[in-house]
């Protein structure tokens, strides 16, 4: 089957098997190799990306399920200049140890942070439900997720097609 979608601000059109991971698609056919694999059965949120603006698991979602959706990976955070300067602050912060969570995180972490106004701790923990970190046992990673939120160039998704920073970064 043929699915048309919209890829970190990008539309592209893939041909597959109806029930190929999203996961695979990315990381194989995309070569976005941010996306990381961890448990492969949607217990530790390290595929994490963001489909229409919620945080899903790329290991649980078919092509099927594409067809006409926004998705974003951590590239796409990263293309972005608030998005590149959050990860920087992020693993300077001590939020990074073997890295393997952190796509996951940050994705999840950017839209908690791109939807609230006024960002705490329990909130945080409340977004980050869905993704497990082996190394860090968290603190780090709330410590730099709720610095992020004082400041007052925090990072903001840039999810839409036509929003001016991923048009910018198409551009350049
Ligand atoms: S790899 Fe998808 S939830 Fe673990
Ligand atoms: S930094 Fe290693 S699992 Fe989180």
């Amino acid at each position: 089957m043929r699915v048309a979608f919209t890829l970190n601000g990008r539309p592209v059109e893939v041909e597959g098997q109806g029930d190929e991971r999203l996961l695979d698609l990315l990381r194989r056919h995309f070569r976005l190799t941010g996306t990381k694999e961890g448990c492969g059965e949607g217990e530790c949120g390290a595929c994490t990306v963001l489909m229409d603006g919620a945080a899903v698991l790329s290991c649980l979602t078919p092509l099927v399920q594409l067809d006409g959706r926004e998705l974003f990976t951590v590239e796409g955070l990263e293309a972005t200049t608030r998005g590149s300067q959050f990860l920087e602050r992020f693993a300077a912060g001590g939020g990074t140890q073997c890295g393997a969570c952190t796509p996951g995180i940050v994705l999840s972490a950017a839209r908690y942070l791109s939807e609230t106004p006024v960002v705490d701790r329990n909130g945080i923990r409340r977004a980050l439900a869905g993704n497990i970190c082996r190394c860090t046992g968290y603190e780090a990673i709330v410590k730099a997720i709720e610095a992020e939120g004082g400041r007052k160039d925090r990072v903001q998704l840039a999810l839409h097609p036509s929003d001016p920073e991923l048009t910018e970064e198409r551009e350049s």
